[in-house]
């Protein structure tokens, strides 16, 4: 789908689409079509009560009287004076929906925004194109025989506003953010046979184009930094584990501690020995998400040239069961010199997470660290697919991500840490084990873990098992995999570490 942006003008052909506001007022914009059309928008209002104008309401109009046009879409946008990025960016998710589903080719979308309302026109326009783009995603790269009207009809969708070039310089950020969004998607929603820790390490490799400096530590390397917990997970299978370092200098001191970004990356996860039941396995393609969001960030970083030293580094195995697969009961040596006794070799990725995050740690000596892990199915029961498992041993550093979720729609919620959960992963045989003793508050213990190998270092944990894909649409993300965190962690990064 191409997008645009063109000064306003009576469309020829296609959909054209404008706003109506609360309670059923239209806008200028809506007027004048409908003086054009005689009447055809107030009517379709009298006509439609349930079409109140509220945010995230469509009413189509097919093929009005005296315009060229297939079709006006009546676009609800709420109260004027609180219209927001948000409500723009879902919109244009929403109109792309809208548009594919009824067949449409072309559209051109006329938004107006109220005289003091809290966003301008042209960035109005910008986002607006934003969640269109964002919605527009699709992985069918496996799909050989789709019909015409399985594929997306609109090919072109052209954002109507004064400024035109102005709109378009506000959009190429979000452009860039977009397609960093997308790269995370497709790792994501790459079957386990394409993406395992070496291609996943490759794809990583390709953010050397932008600058990034990229390492690749093999299995070798790997073993004589002692990190055996994470080489504990790798053994059962026939790929071997990678960790993948990407180095982004964007400050004026270029050797100014960096911002670190942790993912977890288990390219599959059968559950080891420990092994999974079948219904639903094929779900553990995706329990790399966390890797694929901080490969994300750190091409975004990248790309927009972000005035930040950032660091990236993300741990890939594959969790499998064989004659070499660690057991139960297995105790390794974790490159911090801590012991772990491995009673459940499901718990796999805390054991990943422990070894990427003191070697971070360790050589970097970064301001922060923060990491993402689909890391348990506890945080689905608790949270559910709207927000993600936050917990961090900074209050400050909570609420900034906090609210930076909330900016970019992606939203959190903080889970405890503190000492009595501490406790229930003390083992009788090692330092820790990696599950507790029962199945309660299990995202809290695995988060416990997790903190384990952080000691004094400002840190932050994403549980973004229950968001990293989603099985309905949204108005910005189809369904499947979502990203979810690249938009935070870059809206976190601008606001608070670029201001030098
Ligand atoms: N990758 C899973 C967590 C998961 C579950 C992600 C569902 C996405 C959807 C993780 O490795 C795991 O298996 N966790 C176990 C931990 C338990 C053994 C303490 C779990 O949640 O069951
Ligand atoms: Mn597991
Ligand atoms: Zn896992």
């Amino acid at each position: 789908m191409k997008i645009g942006f063109a000064k306003p003008e009576q469309p020829l052909c296609g959909a054209m689409i404008v706003g109506v506001w609360e309670e059923a007022m239209p806008t200028p914009t809506a007027r004048r079509l409908d003086e054009a059309t005689g009447g055809a928008i107030m009517r379709a209002l009298s006509a439609t009560p349930r079409f109140k104008g509220k945010k995230d309401e469509l009413l189509p109009i097919v093929a009005p009287a005296n315009l060229p046009v297939s079709r006006i879409v009546l676009a609800g946008l709420g109260k004027p004076d609180l219209v927001d990025a948000q409500l723009f960016q879902r919109l244009g998710g929403n109109l792309v929906a809208h548009l594919n589903s009824a067949g449409e080719r072309e559209a051109t979308v006329a938004v107006d925004v109220g005289e003091g309302a809290p966003i301008d026109q042209t960035e109005a326009a910008a986002q607006l194109a934003f969640g269109a783009q964002l919605r527009a995603y699709r992985f069918d790269r496996y799909k050989t025989n789709q019909k015409p009207e399985q594929r997306a009809s609109l090919d072109r969708l052209t954002v109507a506003t004064a400024a035109p070039a102005a709109a378009q310089r506000a959009y190429e950020p979000l452009d860039k953010t977009a397609s960093a969004v997308f790269f995370a998607r497709d790792l994501v929603s790459e079957p386990s046979n394409v993406i395992y820790p070496e291609t996943l390490a490759a794809q990583a490799a390709t953010l050397a184009g932008l600058g990034v400096s990229v390492e690749i530590l093999d299995e070798n390397k790997i073993r004589e930094l002692g990190m055996n917990a994470l080489l504990g997970v790798a053994q059962g299978s026939a790929r071997p584990p990678r960790v993948v370092i990407m180095e982004w200098h964007g400050s004026r001191d270029k050797h100014a501690p960096p911002l670190a970004f942790i993912g977890k990356g288990v390219t599959f996860d059968t559950g080891g020995i420990s092994i999974k039941p079948a219904a639903g396995m094929g779900e553990m393609k995706w329990d790399m998400a966390g890797s694929a969001v901080v490969i994300g960030l750190m091409q975004l970083l990248a790309a927009r040239k972000a005035k930040v030293n950032a660091v990236g580094v993300v741990g890939l195995v594959e969790n499998m069961p064989s004659g070499t697969a660690q057991r139960p009961g297995d105790i390794v040596t974790s490159m911090s010199g801590q012991t772990i006794e491995v009673l459940n070799t499901d718990a796999e990725g805390r054991l990943v997470l422990a070894d990427a995050l003191w070697y971070c740690r360790d050589r970097y000596k970064p301001r922060l660290m923060i990491d993402l892990a689909t890391l348990t199915g506890a945080v689905v029961v608790a949270l559910g697919h709207h927000r993600a498992g936050l917990f961090s041993n900074n209050d400050e550093l909570a609420d900034q991500l906090i609210a930076a979720g909330k900016a970019v729609g992606e939203e959190v919620w903080r889970l405890p840490l503190d000492e009595s959960y501490d406790r229930e992963i003390d083992s009788d045989a090692a330092d820790m084990k990696n599950i507790g003793s029962d199945r309660a508050a299990g995202s809290i213990l695995g988060a416990q873990f997790v903190q384990r190998f952080v000691h004094d270092v400002t840190w932050a944990h994403f549980d973004i098992a229950g968001v990293a894909w989603s099985s309905k649409d949204a108005p910005t993300v189809p369904k499947g995999a979502t990203a979810f965190g690249v938009r935070l962690l870059d809206q976190f990064v601008a606001q608070h570490y670029e201001r030098e």
